[in-house]
């Protein structure tokens, strides 16, 4: 694979996004000029990721506007585009960044003169997408800080946090992109992440297009990994963050955040602020997106399990704050006590 990992980009008034779940059989592309276009790619995970979920989701208010411009009788054109962003957070729950994105340019829409907005709208949408490049790169900065004077570092990860799910080179796989650049890593561990195998398919494919030395395991060899080969930190993502700390990533993290209490392995979620809900107190709060159950039946198309059997599907989990060792944001990195310093946080951005 040559070509760069690029999730999106907005090309001639299309939202053209690469087809992850197609990843890394094969580079295609989907090329989204209807805002409903894109909420069937979220909730398919043809894009996925949270930030990356969120600056897809501000593209697609643009090509919710441009069709309501065009067919909607101008007294009830909010309305409609009110309509299409609630659509669009429907197509998945748990990812803050989805609804964070709508209504930043539900704000834009408001904070607009009377007239054609499509050029103030798309402005919003591309000053998202810019600036999540650069939380990315501050998240980076400060991830790789907290190993400074470290060598031969093992890192493990799960799911997938890196350019495919982001705008830029990613939330936890930044650090460990930036690490690997201060040539700090011996080895990154990425579990394979199953039902729908992220961490295999598209970390993997990361991890070995950026020649950062790497190995793959199943989910359930982490514990061992960490008994076995002296794992440094566990570094994660996260979907939604409580004003408490606990914080909502994909399913499996809280297995992980367990297990390295045990082994009293650090471990870090990365997030910036978009992914912060500063409007709930706790993880209890979040709801965990439920999937098909066949995603668990089914590998690839081909069942690997009885076919009628019953299955539990959640995409996430919560890891309770008390189990984190730091929240690695693009101003820093916070700590415990997390609901002293997340209100701070939150002050910080006004
Ligand atoms: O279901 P997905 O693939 O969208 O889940 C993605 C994750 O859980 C990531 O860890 C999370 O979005 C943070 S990443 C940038």
């Amino acid at each position: 694979m040559s070509e760069p990992l690029v999730s999106l980009k907005w090309e001639r008034g299309a939202l053209v996004l690469l087809d992850q779940t197609r990843l890394p059989d094969e580079l295609s592309y989907i090329r989204c000029t209807d805002y409903r276009e894109v909420g069937k790619a979220i909730f398919r995970l043809s894009v996925r990721g949270a930030p990356a979920i969120g600056v897809a989701a501000a593209y697609a208010m643009v090509l919710a506007y441009q069709e309501i411009e065009k067919t909607v009788p101008k007294g009830q054109q909010k309305e409609a585009f009110l309509s299409a962003g609630g659509e669009l957070i429907s197509s998945r729950p748990t990812a803050v960044n989805l609804s964070w994105a709508v209504h930043e340019m539900i704000r834009t829409w408001d904070s607009l003169p009377k007239g054609n907005k499509l050029e103030g709208l798309t402005e919003r949408a591309r000053a998202i997408e810019e600036e999540d490049k650069i939380l990315c790169s501050r998240m980076a900065d400060h991830g790789a800080d907290l190993f400074k004077g470290k060598k031969n570092l093992r890192i493990l990860t799960h799911c997938n946090t890196g350019a495919l799910a982001t705008a830029g080179i990613g939330t936890a796989f930044g650090v460990i992109y930036r690490l690997h650049e201060r040539g700090q890593i011996e080895r990154v561990y990425a579990d394979e992440t199953r039902p729908l195998l992220q961490g295999a398919r598209l970390t993997g494919t990361e991890l070995m297009v950026n020649h950062i030395p790497c190995c793959l395991i199943s989910d359930n060899m982490a514990g061992w990994v960490m008994k076995e080969k002296h794992i440094d930190a566990v570094i994660v993502g996260a979907d939604r963050i409580a004003a408490n700390g606990d914080a909502a990533n994909k399913v499996g993290t809280y297995s992980l955040a367990v297990l390295c209490a045990y082994h009293h392995i650090p471990f870090y979620i990365t997030a910036p602020f978009s992914t912060f809900d500063f409007s709930i107190s706790s993880g209890d709060e979040i709801r965990i997106e439920e999937r098909n159950p066949e995603e668990v039946r089914q590998i690839k198309g081909v069942y690997t399990a009885p076919k009628d059997i019953p299955v539990f599907n959640p995409a996430f989990d919560v890891a309770p704050h008390t189990l984190i060792t730091g929240i690695i944001t693009e101003k820093g990195v916070l700590t415990p006590p997390y609901d002293v310093a997340i209100k701070e946080y939150e002050r910080s951005l006004h």
